[in-house]
C-alpha cells in the first residue's frame, strides 16, 4: 500500500517537473519589444561605452519574508526578465572573443531544484535564450568575468542600491555582484566625477547619462505600451466607479482600500501601482497618507489615490467623494475649484506645451478661487493650500521618466488639489477639506484624451451613481470581538 508520505512526495516531484519545464513569463509585450529597445538604447550610447545594469534587490520585510519582489524598471525594459539577481551589459560598440561577436550579455542566476520548490520558476540559461539573448552567463561568471573598463570612455551604470538583503544565503547574492562592479569602478575611476559626462576622451563613469538615455526611450509609448496603459487605467477607474457605489457611512478607509485593491485582482492586475492612498476627513490633507486606518468615515470626504498595476503598467487615478453621497455646500465650493483646475490643465495638456503650462494654468484658477471664497487674501499664499506640481509620466513607474515638454504618445497625469487641515489660517468651516482629482492623460496630435473619463468627476453624476447599490457595500461577515 501506498503510505501518504509516498504520495505527497510523488505529487511534489510531478508538481516540480511541472515548474521546471514552464519556460515562459506571461510578458504581453514578448521579447522582440525587449530587443528592440536594446537595440535603440545602443543607438543612442556615446561611442565605445559599456552600459551596465543590475536587478532590483530582494528586500526583507519580515524575518525570512520578504516584500514582494518587483523588477529595476529599466531593466524589465530592456530585457522583460522578471527574476533578481541578474547583470545586463550593453556596448556601444561590437565585441568580440573566441566564441564570436556580441553587443549584449546577460547574467542571471542558476536553476536550482530545492529552491524552485519553494519560490517558484527560475527561467535560467535556456529561458532567457528563448527570451532573444544569444550571451547568457550565470551570474558567478559576472564575479569572475575581467571587465577592462579603460577601454572604454564611457562606463554608464545605474545606481547602486545599498538596500540589498544580506548575502547569507546563495539566492539572495546580488550584494556580490554589486562589491565586485563597485571594485571595478573605484580602481578605474579614482577621483573622476561620478554625475557628470565629462566630454574628452578620459573614461567617464556615470549614472546620469544612463538615466538620461532611459528617459528618452521610456518618455513616450509605444502602441503595445498603450494598450498596457489604457488597461490599467480602466481597471483603475471601473475600481473608483464601484467604490462610489458600494461606499456607505459604517465602512473604513481600510475597507474601501481592499475594494480598490480586489477589484484590480478581479481584471487581472497583480497589483496597485503604490501604496493605496485612502484618507478621509483630515486624511485627505495628508498628501501620501498611506496609513488608511481611519474606522470612523462617517460623513467625511474622501480622497482615493488609487492606481492599478496591469502587466508592469501603472494607472495613477483619485477621485474625491462624500462617503454620504451628498456633497456639503464647503466641499462643493473646494472640489469644483479643484474641477476647474483640471479641466484648464487637461485642456492644455496638448503637444508642445510644457508641465509648467500645466501647472500655471491650474494654480491661476485655484489662486483667484481661494481668494473670492476669502480662504487667502494674496496669491503668494496659493501654495499653501495647493503645495505640489499637477503632472508627471506615468508608465512602468507611477513617477516615469520624462521631459516636462509633452509629445505624441506621451501618458501624463493632471492632478490638482486643495488641502485644508485643521488650524489653517482660514474659516474653520473650510477645516479637513482636502481634494484631489486626477487622470490619465494620452497626448495625441488631436488633443489630450483622457483614458480615466469612466470615473465620473462632475459633482451631479457622482452623486447620482452614489445612489447606486453594489454588492461590495453590502457584504457581511461574522463579527469577531
Ligand atoms: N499617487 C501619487 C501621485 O499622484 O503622484
Ligand atoms: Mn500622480
Ligand atoms: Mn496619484
Amino acid at each position: 500500500m501506498i503510505s501518504k508520505i509516498k504520495i505527497f512526495l510523488i505529487l511534489l516531484i510531478i508538481n516540480n517537473n511541472f515548474l521546471l519545464n514552464s519556460q515562459q513569463y506571461n510578458d504581453d509585450l514578448g521579447p522582440d519589444f525587449h530587443k528592440k529597445k536594446r537595440s535603440e538604447f545602443r543607438e543612442k550610447m556615446p561611442d565605445n561605452s559599456i552600459a551596465i545594469f543590475f536587478t532590483s534587490p530582494v528586500m526583507k520585510r519580515s524575518n525570512d519574508t520578504n516584500f514582494m519582489y518587483h523588477q529595476n524598471t529599466n531593466f524589465y525594459y530592456l530585457t522583460g526578465w522578471r527574476e533578481p539577481h541578474g547583470v545586463l551589459i550593453i556596448y556601444s560598440n561590437q565585441q568580440a572573443d573566441e566564441k564570436g561577436k556580441y553587443y549584449e550579455q546577460l547574467f542571471i542566476r542558476e536553476r536550482n531544484e530545492y529552491r524552485e520548490m519553494w519560490d517558484g520558476i527560475r527561467l535560467g540559461i535556456e529561458g532567457a535564450r528563448k527570451m532573444g539573448f544569444d550571451r547568457v552567463q550565470l551570474r558567478s561568471e559576472f564575479i569572475e568575468t575581467e571587465l577592462d573598463f579603460s577601454n572604454f570612455d564611457y562606463v554608464l551604470h545605474n545606481e547602486l542600491r545599498d538596500d540589498v538583503r544580506d548575502n547569507t544565503n546563495d539566492v539572495y547574492d546580488l550584494f556580490d555582484l554589486q562589491i565586485k562592479f563597485e571594485k571595478l569602478l573605484s580602481d578605474s575611476s579614482n577621483n573622476k566625477n561620478d554625475n557628470e559626462l565629462i566630454d574628452n576622451k578620459k573614461l567617464s563613469i556615470n549614472t546620469k547619462t544612463l538615466n538620461d538615455l532611459m528617459k528618452s526611450l521610456r518618455q513616450t509609448k509605444d502602441k503595445e505600451e498603450i494598450e498596457l496603459l489604457k488597461k490599467a487605467v480602466k481597471i483603475s477607474a471601473f475600481a473608483q466607479v464601484e467604490v462610489m457605489k458600494a461606499i456607505h457611512n459604517e465602512m473604513t478607509e481600510r475597507e474601501v482600500q481592499g475594494i480598490h485593491e480586489y477589484i484590480y485582482r478581479k481584471y487581472g492586475a497583480a497589483h496597485q501601482g503604490y501604496n493605496s492612498i485612502v484618507g478621509s476627513g483630515g486624511n485627505s490633507c495628508v498628501l501620501h497618507y498611506v496609513t488608511n486606518d481611519n474606522n470612523n468615515i462617517k460623513d467625511q470626504l474622501i480622497l482615493m489615490d488609487v492606481g492599478a498595476e496591469y502587466r508592469g503598467y501603472t494607472a495613477d487615478v483619485t477621485r474625491t467623494i462624500p462617503v454620504n453621497g451628498k456633497f456639503s455646500n464647503e466641499q462643493k465650493e473646494i472640489y469644483n475649484l479643484v474641477y476647474q483646475a483640471q479641466e484648464e490643465g487637461i485642456r492644455m495638456s496638448k503637444i508642445g506645451n510644457s508641465f509648467t503650462d500645466i501647472n500655471k494654468a491650474s494654480y491661476k484658477i485655484i489662486s483667484e478661487g481661494l481668494i473670492s471664497l476669502g480662504i487667502i487674501n494674496n496669491s503668494r499664499d496659493t501654495s499653501k493650500y495647493f503645495p505640489h506640481g499637477v503632472s508627471h509620466h506615468i508608465g512602468l513607474d507611477v513617477h516615469d521618466p520624462g521631459d516636462r515638454i509633452l509629445s505624441e504618445n506621451m501618458v501624463i497625469t493632471v492632478e490638482p488639489g486643495i488641502y485644508i487641515p485643521t488650524g489653517s489660517d482660514c474659516d474653520p468651516k473650510w477645516w479637513n477639506i482636502g481634494v484631489r482629482i486626477e487622470d490619465d492623460i494620452l497626448i495625441t496630435i488631436n488633443g489630450p484624451i483622457n483614458l480615466s473619463s469612466d470615473a465620473p468627476r462632475k459633482i451631479e453624476v457622482i452623486e447620482e451613481l452614489m445612489k447606486q447599490k453594489s454588492p461590495l457595500g453590502e457584504f457581511k461577515l461574522p463579527i469577531i470581538n
